[in-house]
């Protein structure tokens, strides 16, 4: 492909891209995958093979930036960090070495600083592949903090133990799995209306220790994923203070309050922490991924990370003190901090922080439609997620109601109109909204809203 044939190509994405009027062409499998098909070729397709590759793929791929996207935390793609994704593939580099990506990693070495700044953190960390790798990461220097020069050495035989609230995002489970003290490590600790019971968790962590066990983190969650809640950060590290042990805050989907005067409160004691995780690719709008680690201790990055010093031959540079392969857990990389240089040069904290306000304000709207709605419960509202229940009908059993709202998602979802996700809350089973892209306004929660209640007649539900 020449490059007048790349820009052709380019061209033709941004045009086609723009949403239509439904949401997806439909979920089948075997229909997508024929539509697509073929995979592969043997002989050489051209560009007349890539065109038609990409218009099965934009057939067939869900508009996340419908305004009926309701499902996820993330949505349309900023069109600045689009740009960024772009130039990243461009210069095409990996983040391991100075000397291979030099502006990217002043770039990203800004844009830590600047988050950091926002939170009242130092300016340490690294980008990841995501809030489950950056919440990884915090267990990970928790237990180089607690176990000096176990990256190198291993557990030897202690029994660590990990605490986060039942309502954390399950990348928590992941993290226990993957460095090695098992999902069972892992104190789940109870909530009191979705805020972890800090009085149960001081509890749990003295117990731990009578029985032999070594606690070492602490996750508390700003914005939690069900019902965006955010956990008290300044007790949670009162606690963690008071026993000597990290408290990490998985901000993945609440972090974007930095960058709202008017809803920053929420993170209030988020400077306290030892590290968080922030994702700006969900409602600060970069493309997937752009999410960072943000850390307190500019030395517990690099003893945690001490395998790179294996890593010689990338890192035999004369400027190997810049290289942010050294504390990161992966060698190639992209340079995704570009995302959000970009959307932030574009938009400014303001530009952002009203997007974060949109988003709020969009929730509230709708929570405050179904707190007036006979057929509709509010079962929880708090940022930008919205649970919601159909109203119970006369001696209806939980399960009933239950299976009254699995079949409104999954109509909902089939007929292309909106997407939302159910997740159980309090042993029930609820609808959660979340407005996490600009597209999501006033009115398009309004159509959720006469959707869901046309579903319910539609389905005599
Ligand atoms: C609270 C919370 N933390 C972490 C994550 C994981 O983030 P990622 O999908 O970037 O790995 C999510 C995902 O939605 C989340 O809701």
């Amino acid at each position: 492909m020449d490059s007048e044939e790349l820009e052709q190509i380019i061209l033709k994405i941004i045009q086609d891209s723009r949403y239509h009027e439904s949401l997806h062409s439909g979920l089948d499998y075997e229909k997508i995958r024929t539509r697509l098909t073929p995979f592969t070729l043997d002989e050489p397709g051209g560009i007349d093979a890539i065109i038609r590759a990409i218009e099965g793929y934009l057939e067939t791929s869900v508009q996340t930036g419908h305004p009926g996207f309701l499902r996820a935390f993330w949505g349309a793609s900023e069109p600045a960090s689009i740009v960024a994704s772009l130039l990243t593939d461009i210069r095409n580099t990996t983040m391991h070495s100075f000397a291979v990506a030099p502006s990217a990693t002043i770039i990203e070495t800004e844009m830590i600083k600047a988050i950091s700044d926002l939170a009242g953190f130092p300016g340490h960390g690294i980008f990841t592949t995501g809030g489950s790798n950056s919440n990884e990461l915090g267990f990970l220097c928790a237990r180089e903090d607690v176990l000096p020069g176990s990256s190198k050495t291993g557990l030897n035989g202690q029994n660590l133990r990990a605490f986060a609230s039942s309502e954390a995002h399950y990348s928590v489970d992941a993290a226990a799995n993957m460095m090695g003290i098992g999902t069972d490590a892992l104190i789940r600790i109870p909530c009191i209306d979705g805020k972890i019971d800090v009085r149960a968790l001081d509890q749990a962590i003295i117990e731990e220790k009578e029985n032999g066990n070594l606690p070492f983190i602490v996750l508390s969650t700003a914005g939690t994923t069900v019902r965006g809640v955010f956990d008290n950060l300044d007790a949670v590290s009162e606690i963690a203070q008071k026993h000597g042990i990290w408290h990490h805050v998985d901000a993945a989907w609440g972090g974007a309050a930095l960058f709202s005067d008017k809803h920053i409160s929420l993170l209030k004691g988020i400077e306290k922490a030892d590290s968080f995780a922030f994702d700006a690719h969900k409602m600060i709008g970069s493309s997937m991924v752009c999410s960072a680690f943000l850390v307190q201790d500019e030395s517990i990055l690099p003893r945690t990370m001490s395998h790179t010093n294996q890593g010689d031959y990338l890192f035999d540079d004369p400027n190997k003190e810049l290289s942010l392969g050294r504390i990161s857990p992966q060698c190639g990389r992209r340079a995704d901090a570009l995302k959000l240089w970009l959307s932030w040069l574009e938009l400014g904290k303001k530009g952002l922080g009203e997007k974060v306000d949109s988003c709020i304000e969009a929730s509230k709207h709708l929570a405050d439609l179904v707190e007036k709605h006979p057929e509709l419960s509010l079962v929880s509202y708090s940022f930008s997620n919205v649970c919601i229940r159909f109203t119970p009908l006369p001696n209806e059993t939980i399960e009933q109601g239950d299976l009254r709202v699995r079949m409104a998602r999954n109509y909902l979802e089939d007929q292309g109109k909106c997407m939302v996700l159910d997740s159980v809350l309090d042993g029930q089973l609820v609808i959660r909204f979340t407005a996490s892209h600009p597209n999501v306004d006033k009115a398009a929660t309004e159509t959720f809203l006469s959707n869901l209640i046309d579903t319910k007649k539609n389905l005599s539900l």
